[in-house]
């Protein structure tokens, strides 16, 4: 019950164990590569185009940023958490000036004030060329309302870029105004970690085409026509494709309201168990995520420990400073299940109510 990777069920583990259709030479893997992307596309709900990269979440992160920003180009990195900072470090990277525009982690982006920045950087003619997004901030379980601030982006001719890796699959997330929008697929897909996901609008393949990249694998323009041309610039990762088509199938079967009806109600489920038994939710209505939920505890480390050790249910702690402040429990994918929470909020104020007789060794 971690916020990911999270636990795959039996019929991609079977996926998984398909025998290997050379990507290079055999059709077969373009045929599942294109119905991989056309199956994401509808998860985005999007008709943008889908590019499926093997790497992790960071890696969908870090070629959005390589793929269209260039040395000396402003970005403005929204932020009401770790991940919206972590932005400013791969435009940083990319030599990139980066600012940050952040708010507490316990409040929402305020639209006014992103559209306010956005327009003073162009009257100061420093405008800027791109800005980024988290959708779903982690480690804090706060999920973003993202639409009108993105519709100011758009207005401004603004790129946007949004870190939807917590949420795809899990919520609808915001797809209109984005231009890159990046996805992972140990999350809320339940497929083995491996793999990132980008839709990609227009715009953005117009400003990759324009951009010199400085990466080569962080380089996103030589799969803008690879469902025709089956030409992969390197060799896919075969196994995790076929796992990950095998999750997003899974999705689209169970259908999409239904599996966002399912996390809607597995978080509220958790955030009322958690009320019973006295515990805070870090994030506050309507912040709150249907994919992820952190409590405010003492000896969170030392918690998760016992209930590991002694309920067998593994969940999540805060990260960097807030480590031991926050228990982070995962209803994402195929652990967004009622029943999954039940049982893991019982563990939960079984360990609480035994927290005297604690070896604090954790
Ligand atoms: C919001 C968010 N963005 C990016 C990442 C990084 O993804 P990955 O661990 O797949 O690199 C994570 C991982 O937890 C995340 O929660």
């Amino acid at each position: 019950m971690t916020p990911g990777p999270t636990e795959i069920p039996e019929r991609v583990r079977e996926a998984l164990a398909r025998p290997i259709a050379n990507p290079d030479v055999n059709p077969a893997f373009l045929d599942t590569y294109r119905s991989l992307t056309a199956d994401l596309a509808a998860v985005y709900s999007t008709e943008k185009d889908i590019v499926v990269l093997g790497g992790e979440g960071v890696l969908g992160l870090e070629t959005a940023v390589a793929s269209t920003i260039e040395s000396g180009d402003r970005v403005l990195c929204v932020a009401n958490g770790l991940y919206g900072e972590y932005f400013a470090e791969f435009v940083a990277s990319q030599d990139g000036d980066p600012v940050l525009c952040s708010f507490p982690a316990d409040e929402p982006i305020d639209p006014n004030a992103v559209r306010e920045a956005i327009e003073k950087a162009a009257r100061d003619g420093e405008a800027f060329a791109a800005a980024t997004f988290v959708h779903c901030e982690t480690p804090t379980g706060t999920i973003n309302d993202l639409e009108t601030v993105l519709g100011h982006c758009r207005e401004a001719g603004v790129l946007t870029i949004v870190d939807a890796v917590s949420s795809l699959g899990g919520a609808p997330v915001p797809m209109d105004e984005t231009d890159l929008c990046i996805g992972a697929s140990q999350k809320c897909f339940s497929a083995p970690p491996g793999l990132t996901t980008l839709a990609v609008s227009e715009a953005a393949w117009e400003r990759i085409e324009a951009t010199d990249a400085r990466g080569l694998y962080t380089d996103l323009e030589p799969w803008r026509d690879i469902e025709t041309t089956g030409e992969f610039p390197y060799t896919h990762l075969v196994s995790n494709c076929y796992g990950l088509a095998e999750a997003v199938s899974m999705l689209r079967e169970e259908g999409l309201a239904d599996v966002f009806e399912r996390h809607e109600a597995s978080a509220k489920r958790c955030r009322e168990l958690g009320a019973e038994i006295g515990l805070d939710t870090d994030a506050e209505e309507p912040l709150c995520s249907p994919t992820v939920t952190a409590f405010e505890v003492d000896s969170a480390l030392a918690i998760q420990g016992v209930l590991h050790e002694e309920h067998d249910i593994l969940v999540g702690t805060g990260l960097a400073d807030r480590e031991n402040d926050l228990l982070r429990i995962g209803h994402m994918g195929y652990n967004a299940d009622v029943e999954h929470v039940e049982r893991t909020m019982d563990a939960l104020e079984d360990v609480l109510d035994g927290s005297d007789d604690w070896d604090t060794g954790f």
